[in-house]
């Protein structure tokens, strides 16, 4: 039976890219897509994200709009990493349909109560909606299979030089979701930003007679900058969809249960401590033992083999 999802997204390039990966891949069902201010405004993160449904022929699978902001912070641009529409300035058709006239937060409890299995949550953006759903309805918790999230870093970070950009832009709604007792999986910057498709590779797409892989070519052709002032770029990234490929294909990452926590404050604000000690140390010595949860985090990855499993999946789309 394929693993039901719901995917909670702020499209965005790479969440596009890994939409059309979730609705093309065999062993994924994707019963829901919820939509959360990012890498774009809500308005048009809802926008692209039917658009990109409608691409992959998956116009019945229900979208909601959810939060518009964090929980506490102000939103925050990223468009100088997606451009001013999310999707890199590259027009997709326009949807038919519009979102749910239910909330984020409502659309995912629904689902996840009337499923007749757990549901695996995969959260692909700031986790705002995640956890108003958690506070909200605590008792999804026990219908919840894991939520799988990009986002963190045992290493450096993105937005800051030690906080990722999705839980640095909503520190409280990630540390609600870490501490709401459901399994998690965190994908983060140690493996998304290795995960690469070939230029060539990329431009043959583009290129090509398939309809959604010419799309794809021309979302992994958009320049994604590290910076503000774009003063380094770089091509190719599968980004969020390597997230749902770990789901797919667990034996091409590496994984390790360990302790996370979310820092909330000063310049760390957004960072997630990863304990990879491999000893206990003296934490509880110094009264700094009670706020961390573990998590699978996601070490390495076999990055070609993964890019090759995403390009083959998409193409697997009706290309008509
Ligand atoms: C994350 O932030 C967004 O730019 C991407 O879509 C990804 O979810 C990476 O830090
Ligand atoms: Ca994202």
């Amino acid at each position: 039976m394929p693993i039901p999802v719901i995917m909670d997204v702020d499209t965005g390039i790479d969440d596009a890219l890994a939409l059309l990966f979730a609705v093309a891949h065999p062993q994924i069902d994707v019963i829901g897509v919820t939509c959360v201010a990012g890498n774009a405004g809500l308005e048009q993160v809802v926008d692209n994200t039917l658009r990109v449904l409608d691409l992959a022929g998956a116009a019945d699978v229900p979208v909601a709009g959810g939060a518009s902001r964090p929980l506490i912070a102000p939103a925050r641009a990223a468009s100088h990493v997606h451009g001013a529409d999310g999707l890199g300035g590259i027009v997709l058709p326009e949807s038919g349909r519009n979102a749910a006239d239910e909330s984020a937060v409502a659309l995912m409890r629904r689902l996840i109560m009337q499923h007749p299995t757990p549901v695996t949550l995969i959260a692909l953006a700031p986790q705002t909606n995640l956890a108003l759903l958690l506070r909200t309805h605590p008792e999804v918790v026990e219908r919840i299979e894991r939520i799988v999230f990009m986002g963190g870093s045992a290493s450096v970070g993105n937005a800051t030089a030690v906080a990722e950009f999705n839980v640095w832009h909503d520190p409280e709604a990630a540390a609600i979701v870490r501490d709401a007792g459901a399994p998690t999986v965190m994908y983060g910057l140690d493996v998304f930003n290795r995960v690469t498709v070939q230029q060539a590779r990329a431009d043959e797409l583009a290129a090509g007679s398939h309809r959604v892989g010419r799309i794809v070519g021309q979302l992994l052709g958009h320049r994604v900058a590290l910076s503000e002032d774009e003063s380094l770029t770089y091509t190719g990234l599968i980004g969020d969809a390597g997230a749902v490929c770990a789901i797919v294909a667990p034996e091409l990452v590496r994984f390790e249960n360990l302790p996370v926590r979310v820092e909330l404050s000063g310049y760390g604000r957004g960072q997630t401590i990863v304990d990879r000690r491999p000893f206990a140390g003296e934490d509880r010595l110094h009264g700094l033992d009670d706020e961390w949860s573990r998590s699978d985090v996601a070490l390495d990855i076999h990055a070609d083999a993964v890019a090759d499993l995403f390009v083959q999946t998409v193409l697997s789309l009706p290309g008509e």
